[in-house]
């Protein structure tokens, strides 16, 4: 068998099939993949029941792995690869975490639209998130294609953003939800990244606007124009018709390109047990050679 691709959304996102991800990877499926990628940034395979080291050897084949925020902050984790990164509600335990615990404020941080790791440099190309359980509502995951937006922005605007650039800051989404207990020394270990707003995407070449809840200053603007021009932006890339919304399935596994798409997990029931686990390719000249 070989990939088979199915749209999902008029604009993006396509259904993958015809590969069984258990297994080690074809030189020829890898490149169906990147060309996949390339087009429709979003691919999700369903039935896909992958164990934690499966996910590894998979995700290892395209490129080496980013560890995300883990570089800066180290606490306590249930899953023992760093390169596992855990997208659930349980604590290092093993027991759902409290309603009000720092690991529930990843997962309300990951509620606002992102680009995962943005905030870095190098940041993240592909994340690779694996469903392990779903609660019995919510916890859907939104997914928007940034090189649309950009390819839909008026005259103007696209005149406008030619030349700026943005910083993403990490400690900006924790900061929004309440959590601003962080010390000066705290904010000079994770210092922002900055990117272009119109930027190009690597693997096809396309414009796109680079925004996202990270994005918290536009580069010599003052902070409130910046803030508000930014989230015209992001209210412009998040129209509800160019939302693909992906509907979880146990075993499922949605790869996303974090340089051409923002994502955002959905309400559920904080109280209920929800696991993900996630796999991220940094994106270094390795992956994109790789890729290429
Ligand atoms: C992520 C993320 C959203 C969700 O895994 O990077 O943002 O729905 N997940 O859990
Ligand atoms: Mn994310």
């Amino acid at each position: 068998m070989s990939l088979h691709l199915k749209p999902l959304h008029k604009i993006f996102a396509a259904q993958a099939s015809g590969i069984d991800l258990t297994q080690p990877l074809s030189d020829t499926d890898l490149k169906a993949i990147n060309a996949a990628m390339n087009e429709h940034a979003v691919l999700v395979f369903r039935g896909q029941p992958l164990t934690a080291q499966q996910q590894l050897n998979f995700s290892k084949s395209f490129g080496p792995l980013d560890i995300g925020l883990k570089r800066v902050f180290k606490r306590p984790e249930r899953l023992e690869d760093e390169r596992l990164i855990d997208i659930s509600n349980v604590d290092a335990q093993g027991q759902v975490a409290k309603r009000d615990s720092p690991k529930n404020l990843s997962n309300f941080a990951n509620q606002l639209w992102h680009s995962d790791s943005s905030f870095m440099n190098p940041r993240a190309a592909y994340s690779m998130l694996h469903c392990v359980i779903k609660p019995s509502w919510g916890g859907n995951t939104e997914f928007t294609d940034l090189r649309h937006a950009y390819d839909t922005l008026d005259e103007r605007t696209r005149e406008e953003i030619k030349d700026l650039k943005a910083e993403h800051f990490a400690l900006h989404t924790r900061i929004l939800l309440g959590d601003n207990a962080y010390t000066d020394d705290q904010k000079k270990e994770i210092p922002p990244a900055v990117w272009p707003l119109a930027d190009t995407h690597p693997g096809s070449g396309r414009k796109l606007l680079y925004v996202g809840v990270h994005a918290h200053q536009i580069t010599g603007w003052p902070t409130a124009e910046s803030r508000m021009y930014l989230q015209d932006l992001l209210e412009h890339a998040t129209q509800r018709e160019n939302v693909y919304v992906h509907e979880w399935q146990e075993g499922d596994l949605v790869i996303w390109d974090n340089r051409s798409t923002l994502h955002r997990g959905r309400r559920f029931d904080i109280a209920e047990r929800r696991e993900l686990r996630r796999t991220t390719i940094n994106d270094s000249p390795e992956a994109n050679l790789m890729a290429a």
